[in-house]
Formats: structure tokens, C-alpha cells, sequence
């Protein structure tokens, strides 16, 4: 069910955080090949709701799901993601990789995943992972895609990176869509980095997390989401510890509701 305050492009506030305590990572990305459509039917057939993927650039600048900078990982093709147009990414294997059940699983596009999740009931958390040196493009592109796609309708997607530029670009072109800064690492001026970007959460490997930490940025108003968390006994203590959502690999182990 979608509230009336998340049309039309609507703020998401701490007091009104919309989305659920179970996010499913790279779709459902090791039960089937990361980051495709099929992932996130995957996740859905769990009973996920929420779904992240890592959102980079094709050569011609099309918003598309890879978690690498380069295809050679998760596809049939090789060399950086951004050496080719989007036309020549379309024809590339992203399932076979996985197992031979999901062979000819193309890359999507982010529009493409919008659509199936907007008419799917479900949401996202759309991490933008720029290929290097495409930081600022790349955040201002997505956050474009988003703002067209959930225009009028919708929770509107959590917005995700690693790269402050990212962001920052990101909330210079749709400054209503919601974003939370990423950490591997728990940098003394955490918050004030999540401060100076506008940030509504900190999503932070899970490792960093205590009770301490998160009541530190619940009391500044931020959401804390935790990754990525496939222990069942780890996100109960998380929880208990105050977490406000975590992402996972193991949708087929963590029930997507408590
Ligand atoms: O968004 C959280 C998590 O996905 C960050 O790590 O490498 O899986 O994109 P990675
Ligand atoms: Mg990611």
C-alpha cells in the first residue's frame, strides 16, 4: 500500500520511514544470477518486497544492474561495463554464469526493473556504483531514471553509494529522493558526512554496527541499514540492537517479515 505522502516525489522522513526490515541483495543474487530480473522474482517468491541492486552506465550513458565495473564476472562478455552501448550489453549472457537454468538472462536496465517493481508491490534500494571516474554522471543520471520512473507513484527508491560525488550529484538532480551514504569502513566524521549529503540513513557493513552506534544516529535523525547480514542469529542481535533494516543473501533463510 502506497501512503499519499510518497506521491508525487515526497520527502521520506525519519518519522515516516516507508520501507520494510528485509531487503534482498542484488535481487536475490545468490539464488539466481545477481542483479537480473530473475533475482528479484526470486526475492519476491520469498516474500521480499524490497529489493537492492548496483545501478552503473553503459558507454551511451543507459542506467543498467552490474555489480562489477567490468563484465567479466557475470557475463559472456568481457572489458569495463562502459566500453560498450547499451545496444551491444543487451546481447550479453548474465545467467549462464550462475547455472545453466538461467541461461540468456539479459542485463536490464533500471527502467526495465522499475516497471516490474512499481507494478510488483515492491521497492528498492538502488546503489549507485559508478564506474571510476564516472562518479558524478552517474549519480545524476540514476536519480533522473528514479525521479521519471516514480514520478506520481510509488515509495520512491532508497538511493545508495559508496561515492559522496555520487550522491551529492544524485541530490543536485532530485533532491526529494532519499539517500543513505554507504561505509565499509567507520570514518570519525561518519555523520557529518551523512549530514553534508542530505542523507535520511547510514548503511553500513553490519560489522561496524553496536547498540551505541545506532542510537548515535537514530538521535540525528538517521535510519540505520545494515549489509550484508546471511546469519539468522547476527540480525536478531541486530535488531535488538535497534537496526532499522538489513539486506541479505540468504531470502530463502531469513523470513522477509519478523
Ligand atoms: O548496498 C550494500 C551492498 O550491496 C554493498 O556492497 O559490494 O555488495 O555492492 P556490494
Ligand atoms: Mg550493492
Amino acid at each position: 500500500m502506497v501512503s499519499a505522502s510518497h506521491r508525487s516525489g515526497a520527502r521520506v522522513s525519519f518519522a515516516d520511514w516507508p520501507y520494510p526490515a528485509f531487503v534482498a541483495h542484488r535481487g536475490a543474487g545468490v539464488l539466481a544470477p545477481e542483479n537480473t530480473l530473475v533475482a528479484l522474482r526470486t526475492g519476491h517468491s520469498f516474500g521480499y518486497r524490497m529489493f537492492e541492486i548496483d545501478v552503473k552506465l553503459s558507454g551511451d550513458g543507459v542506467a543498467l544492474l552490474m555489480h562489477d565495473a567490468t563484465l567479466d564476472r557475470t557475463t559472456d562478455g568481457s572489458g569495463r561495463v562502459d566500453a560498450q552501448p547499451f545496444e551491444a550489453l543487451a546481447r550479453l549472457d548474465a545467467g549462464s554464469w550462475h547455472s545453466a537454468g538461467f541461461a540468456g538472462e539479459g542485463i536490464p536496465t533500471l527502467e526495465r526493473i522499475a516497471r516490474w517493481v512499481l507494478a510488483n508491490d515492491a521497492m528498492l534500494n538502488i546503489e549507485i556504483k559508478p564506474t571510476p571516474g564516472r562518479e558524478r554522471e552517474t549519480g545524476a543520471a540514476v536519480a533522473l531514471d528514479a525521479q521519471a520512473a516514480w514520478r506520481d507513484t510509488g515509495v520512491p527508491p532508497l538511493l545508495s553509494s559508496f561515492s559522496a560525488v555520487a550522491l551529492a550529484a544524485a541530490r543536485e538532480v532530485a533532491p526529494e529522493l532519499p539517500r543513505a551514504l554507504l561505509l565499509s569502513e567507520l570514518p570519525g566524521d561518519w555523520l557529518e558526512r551523512c549530514m553534508a549529503l542530505g542523507c535520511v540513513a547510514l548503511d553500513a557493513r553490519h560489522s561496524l554496527l553496536d547498540a551505541a552506534l545506532i542510537a548515535q544516529a537514530h538521535d540525528a535523525s538517521l535510519r540505520v541499514l545494515a549489509w550484508t547480514v546471511n546469519d539468522e542469529a547476527r540480525a536478531d542481535e541486530l535488531f535488538a540492537a535497534g537496526l532499522d533494516a538489513l539486506i541479505t543473501d540468504a531470502v530463502d533463510r531469513i523470513a522477509a517479515s519478523r
